[in-house]
C-alpha cells in the first residue's frame, strides 16, 4: 500500500489541505488579470497553492495556458532569458511546428537558434546571442503578452524562488526590465513567489522598487492545527487505522504545524501504528524523524558561531527581549548591535525567519533537536 501522506513532490488534491480562501483568490485575480505575488517561508506550501490552483483553472478553461520556472538553480540574467523563453513558448503550444512559427514571427530583433531535443518530444531550445539580448531583452520579455494576443489565450507566467534574482549580476536593472515591459501586459499574467521573506517583501513592498504595487501580495499563512487534525484522522481512517483527534492535532502541533513536516512526521507515526496509535508512537516516531535529521543538524551547527548558536539557544527557550539586557548577558550575546547582526546573519542562512516581531526557526525539527538533544547537553 503507497503511504496516505505525501511530502517532497507536488500534492494532489487527495494530499492537500484546506486553502480553499486562497485558491479562490488566485483563480479570481489570474481571471482579472491581476498579477499575483506570493511570500512565505520554505515548505509551507506556496508551489502546492499555485499548482492546485492554476490546474484547476486551465482545466476548467482551455483558453488558460500555465507556464511554470523555477529560478531555483538560475544563477545569472543570461540563463534566465533562455529558460524564460524555452517554457513560454512550450506551454503555449505542444506542437513544435507552431513553437517554430511563434519563434519566428515574434523574434526579429534577437534571431535565436532553435535546436530539438532528439529523443525527448517537445523539447525546443532556444538560444540567443548575450550581447544582444543584453541591449534589449524585450523581445523575450514580451513572448507571454504577444502570444497570448496571437493565439487569444491567457499565459499565466509563474515564477517560482524569484528571490534568487539576487545572485544575479544586477538584479535592480533586472527587475527594472522586467518591470517596464510586463506592467503593459493585459493579457498574460503572472504568479510571482518566492521564499526568503525580507527579500521578497523589499522587492514587492517598498516603494522605491521596481516591482512595487505589481499586483496583489499574499503572506501565505500555516494550516492550522484544526485542518491538520481533520485530515490526519481522515487519512489514517481511509487506511483502516485509527488516531484520535487529540493524538492527531498532537502530531501537528509538535511540528508547529509546518506543512512539509506534519506530513513526513504523520507517515512516520503511520508506518509505526499497527491499528490504533497512542502517545509512545508519536513520541518514538519523533524519535526517529530527529535521527534522521541528524546528520544534518550537526553538520548545520558546524557552520555557526558559538554566539549564534547561543542566540538559538534563547530562542530555544521562548525568550522574548532578544536584545534586552538580561538576555544579552544570559546568552552572552555581546552587545544589542551584535543581536541584529547576529539575527541578520541567520536569517540569511535561513536558520530563522522574522515576522513581524517575532522571530522563529524555519524549520520546527532544528528547533526540536536543538532543545531534547543539544541544548541540554551544554
Ligand atoms: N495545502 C497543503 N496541504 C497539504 N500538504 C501541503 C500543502 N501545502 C504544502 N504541503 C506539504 O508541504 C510540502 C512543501 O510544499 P511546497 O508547496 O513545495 O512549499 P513551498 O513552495 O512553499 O516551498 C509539500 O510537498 C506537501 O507535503
Ligand atoms: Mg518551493
Amino acid at each position: 500500500m503507497s503511504l496516505p501522506f505525501k511530502f517532497g513532490k507536488v500534492v494532489e488534491k487527495r494530499f492537500f489541505v484546506n486553502r480553499h480562501f486562497e485558491i479562490d483568490f488566485i483563480k479570481q485575480n489570474i481571471l482579472s488579470q491581476i498579477n499575483i505575488t506570493l511570500i512565505s517561508p520554505r515548505r509551507w506550501g506556496k508551489y502546492s497553492l499555485v499548482h492546485i490552483a492554476t490546474n484547476e483553472l486551465s482545466k476548467a478553461n482551455k483558453q488558460i495556458k500555465v507556464c511554470h520556472i523555477d529560478l531555483f538553480n538560475i544563477r545569472t540574467e543570461e540563463e534566465f532569458y533562455k529558460i524564460f523563453a524555452d517554457s513560454v513558448i512550450k506551454a503555449s503550444t505542444t506542437k513544435w511546428e507552431e513553437q517554430i512559427k511563434l519563434t519566428k514571427l515574434f523574434f526579429k530583433k534577437l534571431i535565436p537558434k532553435l535546436s530539438f531535443g532528439v529523443e525527448e518530444s517537445n523539447s525546443l531550445s532556444l538560444s540567443f546571442d548575450w550581447e544582444e539580448v543584453k541591449k534589449d531583452p524585450s523581445e523575450i520579455l514580451n513572448l507571454p503578452e504577444q502570444i497570448s494576443k496571437k493565439k487569444k489565450i491567457q499565459l499565466v507566467i509563474c515564477l517560482d524562488e524569484f528571490q534568487n534574482i539576487s545572485h544575479f549580476k544586477y538584479p535592480l536593472a533586472f527587475q527594472k526590465k522586467l518591470r517596464a515591459n510586463w506592467q503593459y501586459h493585459q493579457k498574460a499574467s503572472y504568479v510571482i513567489y518566492g521564499s526568503k521573506q525580507h527579500m521578497m517583501t523589499h522587492i514587492f513592498e517598498s516603494k522605491s522598487m521596481p516591482f512595487y504595487k505589481f499586483g496583489e501580495v499574499i503572506f501565505l499563512l500555516k494550516i492550522s492545527n484544526d485542518h491538520w487534525k481533520k485530515y490526519i484522522v481522515r487519512k489514517f481512517k481511509a487506511t483502516k487505522k485509527t488516531i484520535s483527534s487529540k493524538l492527531a492535532s498532537k502530531l501537528a502541533q509538535l511540528v508547529e504545524n509546518h506543512s512539509y513536516f506534519v506530513q513526513q512526521f504523520a507517515n512516520m507515526v503511520w508506518l509505526n501504528t499497527e491499528t490504533t496509535c497512542n502517545k509512545e508512537i508519536i513520541e518514538k516516531s519523533l524519535d526517529q524523524l530527529l535521527n534522521q535529521y541528524e546528520i544534518l543538524f550537526i553538520k548545520e551547527l558546524d557552520y555557526l558561531s558559538n554566539t549564534q548558536v547561543n542566540f538559538l539557544k534563547a530562542l530555544c527557550n521562548d525568550e522574548t527581549q532578544l536584545s534586552g539586557k538580561k538576555t544579552i548577558s544570559k546568552y552572552k550575546l555581546g552587545t544589542s548591535g551584535n543581536v541584529s547582526k547576529i539575527k541578520k546573519a541567520l536569517i540569511d542562512k535561513e536558520i530563522i525567519d522574522q515576522q513581524g516581531k517575532t522571530v522563529i526557526f524555519q524549520d520546527p525539527l532544528f528547533r526540536l533537536w536543538l532543545k531534547k538533544r543539544y541544548i541540554t547537553n551544554n
